[in-house]
């Protein structure tokens, strides 16, 4: 992550890049489908005896179990146990305010970490450290693991010794446990929020599932999903007016600097993209831009606007997980507006949100309703 020079970050991605790719996610579908139906068993839970749920914390425990499937073939058990084992997703929250400092300014990690501050716990990335190395070691030691994430990983490590090293292996789980959770459960959020303040469009992306005639699996799958036009541009409007990484990671202006149209930026400068200032720009998206509004994604126009489109972020530094969270997205929130009603127990409160690396949403709870399938 700390990598700036774009030549070393390209080839770092490069040997990482095998596991995340779309097809090697899909190989463990049926891991993501056991977490999915877990959630759904919570759901129903609360459906049955009317009380409310919070979503951000269970979008959270589902999301972590997810990165725990695929990348290491073992749940961290959050749903299991629907409670916040270890303190973890209460430690995100820190880790998100420390992250946004050092991700721009690393020199103050390089001056605050060290082996004895990492061990001590003390810095929130201690914790990431230890839940993502103990399901490594976990993993090493779990005869029934699949191909997961991390066998992709170990075997590029085998391959190819020269090229990469068991560090890049652990960072880049570590990376995975610290990106790959708190991200989607905020796009799982803005969708359901922003889907029950326009009910028109919840109707119309639940008719769109109903005739298409999907097979009766309890969870969709991401081949269905991904044919859903009217839902899919309902989870892009949805990563759009809300972003859950507010600032890409800090790019460097190259030697001699670097001119975009009348300014120069002096070589060395640290630069950053937002998506949130690009998503809400009137001179890309028209006076409505700040609206939710699925319908842009399906007009003549919307080949134009992809340019604008960056909650990934964009180019060589974008965001590696980009696949696992569209699957997750597709797959949840398709699987939720065919069998769930969710109306807010406050209807007229908006929701909070913390803002560091991630958004992250809170304090809206919701009632569930079961719908009846024929
Ligand atoms: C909706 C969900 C997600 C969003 C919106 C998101 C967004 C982003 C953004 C904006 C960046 C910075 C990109 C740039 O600077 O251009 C990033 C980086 C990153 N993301 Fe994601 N992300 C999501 C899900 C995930 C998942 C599921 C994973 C887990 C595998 C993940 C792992 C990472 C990592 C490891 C980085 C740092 C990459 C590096 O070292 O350059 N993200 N993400």
């Amino acid at each position: 992550m700390s990598t700036t020079d774009p030549k070393l970050k390209i080839a770092r991605s490069k040997n990482l890049a095998p596991g995340l790719t779309l097809s090697s996610l899909l190989r463990n579908e049926s891991g993501i489908d056991t977490v999915v139906a877990l959630f759904k068993a919570h759901l129903d839970r609360h459906a049955a005896s009317n009380s409310p749920i919070n979503l951000d914390d269970f979008f959270t425990y589902t999301t972590f179990d997810i990165v725990g499937e695929s990348i290491f073939s073992k749940q961290f058990g959050f749903l299991r146990e629907a409670r916040d084992i270890g303190g973890s997703i209460r430690n995100s929250f820190y880790q998100n305010a420390y992250v946004a400092v050092v991700g721009f300014y690393p020199w103050f990690h390089g001056l605050i970490a060290n082996p004895w501050m990492t061990a001590s716990g003390l810095l929130p990335f201690g914790h990431i450290v230890d839940t993502a190395m103990g399901a490594v070691k976990d993993r090493e030691a779990n005869p029934d693991a699949r191909f997961d994430v991390l066998s992709h990983w170990f075997r590029a490590l085998a391959e190819h010794p020269d090229r990469m090293s068991l560090f890049d292996v652990h960072s880049a789980a570590t990376n995975a446990v610290a990106a790959g959770s708190d991200t989607v459960a905020t796009g799982l959020q803005s969708f359901v929020y922003h889907m029950i303040r326009h009910p028109h469009a919840w109707a119309k992306a639940r008719e769109e599932i109903d005739a298409a005639g999907l097979p009766d699996a309890e969870v969709i799958a991401y081949g269905d999903a991904q044919n859903l036009t009217y839902l899919q541009a309902c989870i892009k409007e949805a990563l759009r007016v809300f972003s859950p990484a507010p600032m890409t990671l800090p790019r460097v202006a190259p030697a001699g600097g670097l001119s975009i149209g009348d300014r120069v930026i002096p070589e060395g400068t640290i630069v950053s993209v937002c998506p949130w200032v690009i998503h809400a720009s009137t001179e890309f998206w028209g006076p409505d831009a700040k609206e939710f509004k699925p319908e842009r994604w399906l007009s003549g126009d919307a080949a134009r606007l992809e340019k604008y489109y960056m909650p990934f972020g964009l180019g060589y530094a974008s965001c590696p997980g980009q696949n696992l969270a569209r699957i997750q997205l597709s797959k949840i929130l398709a699987t939720l507006v065919r069998d769930y009603d969710f109306e807010q127990v406050d209807r007229n409160a908006d929701w909070k949100y913390h803002t560091f690396f991630v958004v992250a949403p809170y304090g809206w709870p919701v009632r569930v309703t079961k719908r009846s399938r024929a």
